[in-house]
């Protein structure tokens, strides 16, 4: 048994599209999040990879009730928090909190540092005057900053250590569980790897819990113990970072990991292989079945009609949502001209 701090069962958030006021009833519905079921171990860095529109943001966003589900639960620390409200909500976002993709917009231009970072300190009552200020000192040495910007403003700044506020800002509560969304995706590339060092040296000293969202999934292998893979609002494939970012077992995730070049001959062949085409379809009109099929270059017959579950496949822990591996029973061999049932 593992310790779960957060987790998810049946996660839905559908936004209503299309039709507005009297037209109301013209609209459809938008599935960015469809049925997560997910579990995010206490002290872990989960990595969350998925193509541009895949519902990772919405689904971060959900657990930490920053938008309402409509559907399924999120439990945090072992209480359900889907309908929380009022003072434990409160506690709820000291414990819980975002660092945000791009530092540029998410602090405010007229604030100081001093200010961005000590509002949470107020918020939730946990700091006055001189204690106030020796904590954002505190704050800001701990994110590799020099007590002595307390006083500066945003513009001051250059994106990795505008980055290394909002990551100040985000720890001020004292903090159980962080999402980090896209966070190091507007920084330059060098910069990239200082702020990916600094979360994890920081989970490590504080015990933190990261839900880390990136596109990139050579990133998402650098920083994550356990990598998950959404696709058109669901997880797709899970397993530890390893497992996943090497031998994945879900075309999808083949097809993303074939994106990343890698400085092995096997694995390279392995990678030209899947090759994604096409855009992800429309999360207001989600493919029957399996919801990858109309890309997938293995799709066969119960692809159009079952939708796969996860199951456990692969290494220990790892488990992927896919019929090639034998929901109806059969296992098979996969060979991008085709599949077949094994004899
Ligand atoms: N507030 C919203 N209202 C309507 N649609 C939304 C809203 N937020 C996100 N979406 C849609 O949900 C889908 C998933 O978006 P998002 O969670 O941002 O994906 P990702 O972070 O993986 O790029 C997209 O189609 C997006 O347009
Ligand atoms: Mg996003």
């Amino acid at each position: 048994m593992h310790d779960v701090l957060v987790s998810a069962r049946g996660l839905e958030v559908h936004f209503p599209t299309g039709g507005r006021g009297v037209r109301k009833k013209a609209g459809g519905v938008l599935r960015a999040v469809d049925g997560v079921d997910l579990d995010i171990r206490r002290g872990e860095t989960l990595g969350l990879v998925g193509e541009s529109g895949c519902g990772k943001s919405t689904l971060g966003n959900a657990l930490l009730r920053l938008v309402p589900a409509t559907g399924g639960s999120i439990s945090f620390d072992g209480t359900d928090i889907t309908g929380l409200d009022g003072r434990r909500l409160k506690e709820l976002r000291r414990r819980a909190g975002m660092v945000f993709q791009d530092p540029f917009a998410s602090l405010d231009p007229r604030r100081t540092v001093a200010q961005t970072v000590g509002e949470p300190l107020e918020v939730h009552g946990l700091r006055k005057g001189r204690e106030k200020a020796a904590r954002i000192g505190e704050l800001l040495e701990l994110v590799g900053l020099d007590a002595g910007v307390a006083a500066r403003y945003p513009h001051e700044f250059s994106g990795g250590q505008r980055q290394r506020v909002g990551i100040a800002r985000a720890l001020a509560g004292e903090p159980d569980f962080l999402v980090c969304d896209e966070a190091i995706a507007s920084l330059d590339v060098s910069v990239q790897a200082q702020v990916l060092n600094l979360l994890r040296r920081l989970q490590d000293r504080l015990g933190l819990t990261l839900l880390f969202i990136s596109h990139d999934l050579s990133a998402v292998r650098y920083i994550a113990d356990r990598i998950a893979v959404m696709y058109l609002g669901r997880i797709v494939e899970i397993g530890p970072a390893a497992a996943v970012g090497s031998d994945p077992q879900m075309p999808y995730t083949q097809a993303l990991l074939s994106a990343v070049p890698v400085p092995h001959p096997a694995l390279e062949r392995e990678r030209q292989r899947t090759v994604l085409t096409g855009d992800v379809p429309s999360p207001s009109a989600v493919p029957s079945g399996c919801r990858f099929r109309t890309r997938c270059p293995y799709v066969f017959e119960p692809c159009d009609d079952v939708d796969p579950a996860l199951q456990p496949v692969g290494a220990p822990g790892q488990q992927a949502a896919c019929h090639l591996h034998g929901v109806v029973g059969t296992p098979v061999t996969r060979t991008p001209e085709g599949v077949t049932a094994e004899p």
